[in-house]
């Protein structure tokens, strides 16, 4: 075993067929600059996770723990420990977790929470893990957060860049491309807190999928269509129709009844300032939007964070490349 053994993952955004890919539909994934990093080292009174930056004052979790507002990640914990061959009772090894990502708001923060957190055990155990051995192992954990993930999030939390992404079917394995950026999309990202989360959003709307499949089915398809036209005007570049294919995007998420006030005002405070588009990212109910700025200086991007910031959101700027 290595002294110190480190793992990484960025967060993500999705720009087009979050939900509809739960139905097996294609969507489009991107990695953000900001991440979480794990640090796992050995210790006697072992296993145990420290996450300074989460929770009041930060966590301490033990494969048991149930912390208010993460009951999950003691389960979380448990899965990770597991899948990197480490037993959850008395491994000797205690993982620090850090970085910047906001939790819980649809920028990917389980999936590089499972992801930095496998990549370090594994590392801790002396393995050099696949990309494919990683995304097995983190799909363990993301089970114990979302239940039924689409492995779109943690495909993208380890491999990176920009992604086409079907899911896993009876007959084959999920469908992973990378995509080609023609010229990279500097995007802001704003956020407030969630109502519930994903695996709650996804639930409610099965529930209306399943009473009612001839109502959601061509809108999934029509959502399916949109990240077609999306992966072409990434690779050309074309930010007005990349733009236009974000707003339409948005208007489906919103008829499948996954987007609230806070998504509805964040989307309006990005057009209201000249964002060629915008639309919920993630499993919407709160959490986060995606604006695309008009052009691609800085000076243009920071207006809107500002905007965003004005109307008492949190928000940054990323790039998004190839
Ligand atoms: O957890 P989030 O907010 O990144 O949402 C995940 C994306 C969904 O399509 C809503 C669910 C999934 O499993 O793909």
């Amino acid at each position: 075993m290595s002294p110190v053994s480190t793992g990484a993952a960025p967060g993500k955004v999705i720009l087009f067929g979050e939900h509809a890919v739960v139905y097996g539909r294609p969507a489009i994934a991107a990695a953000l600059g900001v991440g979480l990093g794990a640090t796992a080292e050995p210790a006697e009174d072992g296993p145990v996770l420290h996450i300074p930056a989460w929770g009041q004052g930060g966590l301490v979790v033990r494969p048991r723990s149930r912390p208010d507002g993460f009951e999950s990640i003691g389960r979380g914990f448990r899965a990770a420990l597991e899948a990197a061959g480490l037993s959850p009772d008395d491994a000797p090894v205690s993982v620090t977790m850090d970085g910047e990502l906001p939790p819980g708001v649809g920028l990917g923060s389980s999936a590089a929470f499972a992801v930095a957190l496998v990549r370090s055990l594994l590392a801790f155990r002396g393995d050099h893990p696949t990309d494919d051995a990683v995304i097995a192992a983190a799909e363990r954990v993301e089970q114990v957060f979302h239940g039924t993930p689409s492995g779109l999030d943690h495909t993208i939390a380890t491999i990176r860049g920009c992604v086409w992404f079907e899911r896993a079917t009876a007959e084959r394995p999920a469908v992973v491309r990378r995509l080609e950026v023609g010229a990279p999309v500097d995007v802001v990202v704003g956020w407030t807190p969630r109502e519930g989360v994903t695996r709650e959003v996804v639930a409610r709307l099965r529930a209306r999928h399943d009473a009612h499949p001839d109502v959601y089915e061509p809108l999934f398809d029509a959502m399916g269509a949109v990240a077609a036209a999306g992966a072409e005007a990434l690779a050309s570049g074309d930010r007005a129709r990349l733009g236009a294919l974000m707003d339409v995007a948005h208007g489906y998420l919103n008829a499948c009844g996954v987007s609230n006030v806070a998504n509805e005002r964040m989307v309006d405070t990005a057009r209201r300032h000249g964002a060629l588009g915008a639309k919920l990212t993630g499993a919407g109910s709160g959490g986060a939007v995606l604006a695309l700025p008009e052009d691609g200086r800085p000076r243009t991007a920071q207006r809107l964070v500002d905007a965003f910031e004005a109307d008492g959101f949190q928000a940054f700027a990323t790039r998004i490349k190839g």
